[in-house]
């Protein structure tokens, strides 16, 4: 398995290119399902979630062909898909392949919607929480289908279709306002989600599905009503910048102090994020090219955050503010609002030297004047580029192990750190 040493104390100067977003990329291949005519993708990342969702939709039937490469392209440009699904061969999604990406259980509200029937795998446990998909199903229960659990599996079937109706989540939920969605672009008649999620992947699947020939109003806002049409058609759309891959660089930037343009990046997409970040001493600027980042000798601030559905504080930056927050001169306090369990990189900073205790869903961290290297692991994604984030500022070197969790949703993180200065490198193993 592959590991990342790091060895920490230089500031990051330099650009970073920002790349295209592993949670809009994921649902967007996934609606490729809804129509028999071609999708094309760009700025897709190339990352580990992307290659297996390509497995995944290949088992259904669908073909993809990703655009290689030319001699003196951007080696940091994200890639083309071209994503063909004319013909489903198969409807169902083994448990083999969904409990190995939990997005992939999305691809019930598509093949349901377009096949009138879906056979999807429940995906289980999850390192940050349960995560169950009850609002997945009572969504589609409510546009019509019949719904069972049988053998660990979803059973959905409508053979005489959707049909349009009014949806109500009782908590946001990102997964299940694509699934709502998805299913409703291809009902009979209007639907309306109630407390749907506003999160920018969301506007940008909406978007897509709308170059698809969909009919959605009020993507972005907490009701969505989509009139149902009977088939959707060919389009081009190219997926919007990663937000949490630039508010994970822009604290990495705060951490080690420097000079950093994270290039491509929306400000629009994170104002909360970069607020706190201000609020902790870093300078940001939004200019043309994207948001440039700096933080010179002044020592880090403490805050208090709470994660929440956008356009709050992402849960997915909390970790990576988290890191940051080892270091500040005084005491943050960082609530967990959306995942009952994302707290296990908590143990491995502490093994950098951080002082944190958890106080329910609540982590108080004690700023310290100096980190310093260990082997570190973390079992979710998020996590472990906090544990790079803290690696990157830590006296000596760190080693994080399980790197496979990184390569699920950052793309050349090691070669984006190392351009701009920082002493780190992946050890293949
Ligand atoms: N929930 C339910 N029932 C459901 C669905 C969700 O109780 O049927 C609960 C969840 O357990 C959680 C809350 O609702 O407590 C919100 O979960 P949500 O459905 O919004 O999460 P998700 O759609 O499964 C996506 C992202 C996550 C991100 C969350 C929250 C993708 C592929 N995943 O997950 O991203 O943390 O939204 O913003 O878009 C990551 O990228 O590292 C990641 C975990």
């Amino acid at each position: 398995m592959d590991k990342i040493r790091i060895v920490g104390g230089n500031e990051l100067k330099g650009t970073i290119p920002i790349s295209g977003a592993k949670n809009a990329a994921l649902p967007l291949m996934i609606a490729s399902l809804l129509t028999e005519e071609k999708l094309i993708l760009e700025n897709v990342p190339r990352l580990a979630d992307v290659a297996l969702l390509q497995r995944i939709l290949g088992n259904h039937g669908v073909d993809i062909t990703t655009n290689g490469k030319r001699n003196g392209d951007d080696p940091y440009a994200g890639q083309t898909l071209e994503i063909d699904a004319r013909v489903i061969v198969d409807t169902i999604a083994p448990y083999e392949l969904v409990s190995k990406m939990r997005a992939s259980f999305w691809v019930v509200g598509p093949l349901l919607a377009r096949m009138g029937v879906a056979k999807v795998s429940l995906p289980g446990g999850c390192a940050i929480g349960t995560r169950p998909v009850d609002f997945h199903l009572d969504a589609l229960r409510a546009l019509g289908a019949d719904i069972e659990i049988d053998a660990g599996y979803v059973l959905a079937k409508a053979p005489r279709g959707l049909t349009g109706a009014r949806i109500v989540f009782p908590k946001v939920s990102v997964g299940a306002t694509h699934t709502a969605l998805m299913a409703a672009a291809l009902a009979r008649g209007e639907s309306v989600i109630e407390n749907a999620a506003r999160e920018p992947e969301i506007v940008d699947v909406a978007d897509c599905l709308i170059k698809m020939g969909a009919r959605i109003e009020g993507a972005g806002t907490s009701t969505i009503r989509i009139e149902g049409v009977p088939r959707l058609k060919a389009a081009r759309h190219a997926v919007l910048p990663d937000r949490i891959e630039t508010g994970t660089y822009a604290m990495a930037t705060a951490m080690t102090g420097g000079d950093v343009m994270l290039a491509g990046a929306r400000p629009d997409l994170l104002e909360d994020a970069l607020e706190t970040l201000r609020h902790a001493g870093a300078e940001i600027d939004a200019t043309n090219e994207g948001i440039r980042v700096r933080r010179n000798g002044a020592g880090i601030l403490p805050v208090e955050v709470s994660t929440a559905p956008y356009p709050g504080f992402p849960t997915d930056l909390q970790a990576q503010l988290m890191a940051l927050m080892t270091k500040a001169k005084g005491r943050s306090r960082i609530t967990e609002t959306i995942f009952e369990n994302r707290f296990m990189h908590v143990q491995e900073l502490a093994r950098l030297g951080a002082r944190i205790h958890l106080d329910g869903d609540t982590a108080v961290v004690e700023g310290v004047e100096r980190l310093t290297g260990a082997p570190v692991m973390a079992t979710d994604l998020r996590a472990s580029v906090s544990l790079v984030i803290a690696g990157l500022a830590a006296e000596g070197e760190t080693m994080v192990q399980r790197v496979y969790h990184l390569d699920r949703g950052f793309e050349k993180l090691e070669e984006k750190l190392s351009r701009c200065g920082a002493e780190i490198e992946r050890i293949s193993g």
